[in-house]
């Protein structure tokens, strides 16, 4: 084997490592956002079921009217300048060490996002307001 050939052969090989060592790092990345745009949009019958979830499961500890309980008010005033990622955070997967329990198996993330947001803008607003 001529020693051109095999240096040749070395360095394809190592571009080729090269390349497949960023392809890991990017797809283990905890930087990129937590939704998944693959998802398909959540349809309206959706979104009332969860309407109807915060009120009631949510609402069984934060109050119907989300004012409060043994969890604290979710109300706007109460969340709206927090970041919306750590409201989804919390919901997803729940504050251990405290009755917050994580919502993972039951919602999925596009589902916490939206109740998050829905969350900022007050959901007694409806669902039909939303931007
Ligand atoms: C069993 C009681 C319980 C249930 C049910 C519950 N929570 Fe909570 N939640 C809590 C408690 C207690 C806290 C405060 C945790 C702490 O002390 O950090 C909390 C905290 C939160 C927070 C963070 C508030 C903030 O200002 O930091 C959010 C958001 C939240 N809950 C959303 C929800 C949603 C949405 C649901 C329903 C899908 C839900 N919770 C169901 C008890 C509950």
């Amino acid at each position: 084997m001529n020693k051109f050939f095999l240096i040749a052969l070395l360095s394809t090989q190592l571009l080729f490592l090269s390349f497949s060592g960023k392809a890991n790092k990017t797809t283990l990345s905890v930087d990129k956002p937590v939704i998944q745009s693959k998802e398909p949009l959540l349809g309206y019958q959706r979104k009332q079921q969860l309407i109807h979830m915060v009120k009631q499961d949510c609402g069984s500890c934060h109050g119907m009217t989300l004012k409060g309980g043994l969890g604290p008010a979710l109300l706007p005033e109460n969340v709206k300048d927090k970041p919306i990622l750590f409201l989804q955070n919390t919901i997803l997967y729940g504050r251990p060490g405290t009755a917050m329990p994580p919502w993972k198996t039951i919602l999925t993330e596009q589902e916490t996002l939206w109740i998050a947001k829905q969350l900022q803008q007050g959901i007694n607003k409806g669902i039909n307001n939303e931007q």
